[in-house]
């Protein structure tokens, strides 16, 4: 077996960099064919050099007339570059760290393509569930056909589908050599983020500083604004429903302020099995390339001892009204799912440039979920998933 070939889709943002480093620091393990970002050139520049990808692609048409690229090095461009790049014949896997919508359609392709895909990014899985899954099933399917053997890698789902938010990434471990009908319930840790002990009253005028200061986890804007809010904790349970099969009401949110334990499983017999870890996103995105083998990590082991004391305690969705949005429109199907990721896109910028303040954002998702999600239990397919979220944009763009 030679290294595993790699495009990665976002390598200039927050997972992409962190994918990046371990990407690096295994030189024999992996090869990197392809890179994709959005309009950061010079980091581009810098990730060609270092990794002397075949091909790579630029978002931004001026940035990337205006790159210096390495030789043996292509660009790609037009709207099909992220397809052209994941589905190309040289690449194993896919690993996608780009935010929103942006990379649905190729992480379809890629699927049809055959290849492992490794996602970061929920929405794929929270707009795009119905779509998605369907391919995975399939290639597992084959991949047991193929082999004979159920217990093979690629015989699961999670082969195939391979999960990069922590979470799920610790549920995933969790479920390793388990059975689907010995899953009682999934339980979901959330650190709280910065307001954890706030009240009604203070969240009414948190600052946009304020809340992109995260206890735990170094992650990008958007993330950090989504884990203050608990809609980045709302977005997983639907992930999780979709990745594990298993029913929204089966799934718990566990406020558990540490970040240490990064998820759990609660199986029928009572056991809950949990996976515990330094809050570093290198471990994830690691195990996610090397399944089911284990590297050593940059990440360091948690040292039980000076962590001292592990805390639990209920969510609180009155508080955090988004988690109760969420759970809600997860129940409503796609459209509803779909909305909300969008609403979120936009009520999270919008609260960043201080046109919505913190409470808005919850007004502005419960919103968006009633007007474009909750009459309709349809499933859209991709192309009408791509206009809803423009119609969502621009609903909450204008929203008061
Ligand atoms: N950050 C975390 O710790 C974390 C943890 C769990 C899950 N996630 C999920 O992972 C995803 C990425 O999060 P992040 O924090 O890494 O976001 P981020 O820092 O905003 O990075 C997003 C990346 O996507 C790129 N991009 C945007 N449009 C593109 C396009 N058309 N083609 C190619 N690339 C494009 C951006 O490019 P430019 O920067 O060059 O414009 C950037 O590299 C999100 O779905 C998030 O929910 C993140």
């Amino acid at each position: 077996m030679g290294p595993i070939r790699v495009a990665l889709l976002g390598s200039g943002g927050s997972i992409g960099r962190q994918t990046v480093d371990v990407l690096t620091r295994n030189p024999d393990a992996f090869r990197v064919v392809a890179l994709a970002t959005g309009s950061q050139g010079q980091i581009l520049e810098e990730q060609a050099r270092r990794l002397k990808p075949v091909a790579v692609s630029l978002a931004d048409v001026r940035a990337a007339a205006r790159l210096d690229l390495p030789a043996g090095t292509e660009l790609i461009g037009g709207p099909d570059a992220l397809t052209v790049l994941a589905t190309r014949s040289d690449v194993d896997l896919v690993v996608v760290a780009t935010g929103g919508l942006v990379a649905l359609r190729s992480v379809l392709a890629a699927l049809e393509a055959g290849k492992i895909v490794a996602t970061a990014n929920k929405e794929t899985l929270v707009a795009g569930g119905h779509l998605v899954m369907p391919l995975v099933a399939r290639l597992a399917a084959g991949a047991a056909g193929a082999t004979g053997d159920k217990h093979h890698p690629l015989a699961s789902p999670l082969g195939w589908l391979r999960p990069i938010d922590s979470e799920h990434s610790a549920i995933w471990q969790c479920l390793v050599g388990e059975e689907h009908a010995a899953i009682e319930r999934l339980l979901l840790t959330a650190s709280g983020g910065p307001f954890l002990n706030a009240t009604v009253a203070d969240l009414a005028t948190v600052t946009p500083e304020a809340a992109l200061r995260h206890p735990t986890w170094r992650m990008g804007a958007k993330t950090t604004i989504d884990s203050a809010t608990l809609a980045n904790k709302g977005l997983e349970i639907i992930e999780a429903r979709w990745l594990y099969d298993v029913a929204i009401s089966d799934i718990s949110v566990v406020i558990h302020p540490q970040s240490v334990v990064h998820s759990a499983v609660q199986f029928v017999d009572g056991s809950i099995k949990a996976q515990l870890g330094t809050p570093d996103m290198r471990l994830p995105i690691q195990y996610a390339l090397t399944y089911p083998d284990r590297l050593a990590s940059p990440a360091g082991a948690v040292d039980l001892i000076a962590v001292g004391h592990l805390d639990f305690r209920a969510a609180d969705e009155e508080r955090f009204p988004c988690l109760r949005i969420a759970r809600e429109a997860g129940l409503a199907g796609p459209r509803a799912s779909a909305a909300l990721i969008s609403a979120d896109e936009v009520a999270v910028a919008r609260f960043l440039a201080g046109s919505l303040g913190f409470n808005g954002i919850p007004r502005l998702l419960g919103a968006a979920v009633e007007r474009f999600g909750a009459a309709h239990r349809a499933e859209p397919g991709l192309d009408e998933l791509i206009a809803l979220d423009a119609e969502v944009h621009t609903f909450a763009e204008a929203y008061r």
